[in-house]
């Protein structure tokens, strides 16, 4: 017994030094410039994203500044800040893997969106994307339009004149939470009818947001917690707590539609996205409650933070440029009959200034802030005179193709203007001469980008055309602070101290 204590004793020093050794020097990313230390222990990213809060998306920054477009930034994982590579990482023929240890960070590794394997992902994506179709959320424009005007009466009936300030990150996240809800469930919490816009799940998404790192960082933990009373999580943190009760809310969606409870959706002139997997082509695994439920919470909270941030980030945009405001909304004066009467998603969609104004604010709004990470489970992937081996993961960051300088003329300024064509019709170009549509990652690209984004773009440009159309705002002590990244998790957060954008209804 002691001797075996012993040899424990002495050996463990000896595996660590080997482990050192060979994520030094012998590991096939051993080559790859980066950090000692990184290469050495993954707790460097731990410690800036879970004892920093969110800083290590910072530190790859200041890495790519000195050590070039690849950097090893862990043991196992090489980080691209290049906006060609894209073309590899994201390219609509690959077949990579997501990464296995962030499946869980979310407690829904069975959605779509967190499958590591590829087929799997895709026989799943497959069975959802026709519900988010182009000509499905078409379909549903009445809708939005509905919700958008509803959105402005409540600004005219409650603010108007008033002086009161209103939050608008709470107005757009009743607005999109609204939609999706009634769109994926056929049931609306109607939280664009709460007083202040604000409903229970309001701040859900960025609860979630806030264990990111952790859950990211210890793989175990979602598991372990969801284990545990509930009463405790959230006597110990409340993030935690609302994120459990949340997923409890789909889960009993989930039941009542496939127990037959919930006929909502005859009412209404579409079903629901259960009705359409428990309709689909995926074998009866992958119909259970538990998978659903899954599939339901990364539809939902995939579609309120990050439409709504969007729809916030650029109505401050536009209040905050006087010029770019008064051009927008004369351009939305020609096209609708009256303010209550919205004009058809087509009409708003080929606006070219409108249009212009939303892909830039798309580029800057950065849904997405982590790192995207693939990797090739068998093929080697070359990037320039770099080869990735298989099992290496391999990463990109929106951010640096959405802001780098070699692509954007003064990429941290706000210039609709960058997307008009020019005088002689020729489409917008990039610095290097490429088409400039090419670099706009918000969305990701190949088989896993965003499979919301008609959605998203659909209640994007009708509830700013509606919003400008019809309610004449000013910013309320409301700085860059409001729509400023300062801490990555996962979305991007702003500063800590800010009281989001404000407007005051003239
Ligand atoms: C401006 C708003 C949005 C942005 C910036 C955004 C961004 C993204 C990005 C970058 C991805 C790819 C992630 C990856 O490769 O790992 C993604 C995937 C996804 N998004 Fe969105 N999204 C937005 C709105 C929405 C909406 C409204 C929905 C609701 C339907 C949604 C649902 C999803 C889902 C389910 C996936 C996973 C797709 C898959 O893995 O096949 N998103 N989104
Ligand atoms: C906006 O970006 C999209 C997708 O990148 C592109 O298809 C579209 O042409 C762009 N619109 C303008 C006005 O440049």
């Amino acid at each position: 017994m002691q001797n075996g204590l012993l040899v424990v004793l002495a050996a463990t020093p000896v595996w660590i030094l080997g482990v050192c050794l060979y994520r030094l020097y012998f590991s096939p990313l051993a080559k790859f410039p980066g950090p000692k230390l990184a290469a050495l222990t993954g707790w460097v990213e731990t410690y800036y994203d879970v004892y920093k809060g969110g800083q290590f998306f910072f530190k790859l920054k200041e890495w790519h500044a000195h050590y070039g477009p690849i950097v090893r930034i862990n043991p196992w994982e090489v980080h691209i800040s290049d906006p060609d590579a894209a073309d590899i990482v994201f390219a609509g023929n690959s077949q990579f893997n997501k990464k296995i240890e962030w499946s869980y960070r979310f407690g829904i590794p069975q959605s779509a969106f967190d499958t590591v394997d590829h087929h799997l992902h895709k026989s799943r994506r497959a069975a959802l994307s026709p519900f988010f179709s182009k000509q499905k959320i078409a379909g549903i424009a009445d809708l939005i339009a509905n919700r958008a005007q509803r959105l402005c009466d409540r600004l005219d009936n409650e603010y108007k004149h008033s002086g009161k300030p209103v939050i608008m990150d709470n107005a757009f996240t009743a607005y999109t939470f609204d939609l999706i809800t009634t769109y994926v469930f056929a049931r609306s919490d109607d939280y664009l009818e709460h007083p202040t816009f604000c409903g229970p799940f309001t701040t859900a998404a960025k609860s979630i947001a806030n264990t990111v790192h952790m859950t990211g960082h210890f793989p175990w933990l979602f598991t372990f917690l969801q284990s545990l009373p509930k009463k405790w999580l959230a006597a110990s943190n409340p993030h935690m707590g609302e994120m459990f009760t949340f997923h409890e809310a789909v889960e009993n969606q989930v039941k009542v539609i496939k127990s037959g409870d919930n006929d909502a959706h005859k009412h209404v002139s579409h079903k629901t996205v259960f009705n359409e997997l428990i309709n689909s082509n995926l074998p009866a695994e992958e119909k259970t409650v538990e998978r659903l439920r899954q599939e339901g919470v990364s539809v939902v909270t995939g579609g309120i933070e990050t439409t709504s941030t969007a729809l916030t980030k650029t109505l401050f945009y536009i209040l905050n440029n006087p010029a770019v405001r008064d051009r927008v909304c004369a351009e939305l004066q020609t096209v609708f009959p009256g303010p209550r009467q919205t004009p058809p998603l087509h009409v708003l969609e080929s606006l070219p200034y409108l249009s212009a104004v939303i892909n830039e604010s798309l580029r800057m709004i950065l849904g997405f802030s982590q790192r995207i990470i693939r990797t090739s489970p068998r093929a080697p992937v070359v990037y320039k005179d770099w080869v990735i081996p298989p099992g290496a993961y391999f990463s990109m960051t929106i951010y640096f193709s959405n802001f780098d300088a070699q692509i954007w003329e003064a990429p941290h300024e706000f210039r609709p203007e960058r997307w008009l064509d020019d005088e002689s019709g020729r489409k917008p170009r990039a610095l290097n001469g490429e088409p400039l549509a090419k670099y706009l990652l918000t969305f990701g690209r190949g088989p896993r980008m965003c499979v919301g984004m008609n959605l998203a773009r659909a209640e994007i440009i009708i509830g700013l055309a509606v919003v400008l159309r019809r309610c004449n705002m000013e910013l309320f002590e409301t700085g860059m602070e409001a729509v400023e990244m300062k801490s990555d998790y996962f979305i991007p957060m702003v500063d800590k101290e800010s009281n989001g954008v404000r407007v005051i209804v003239k």
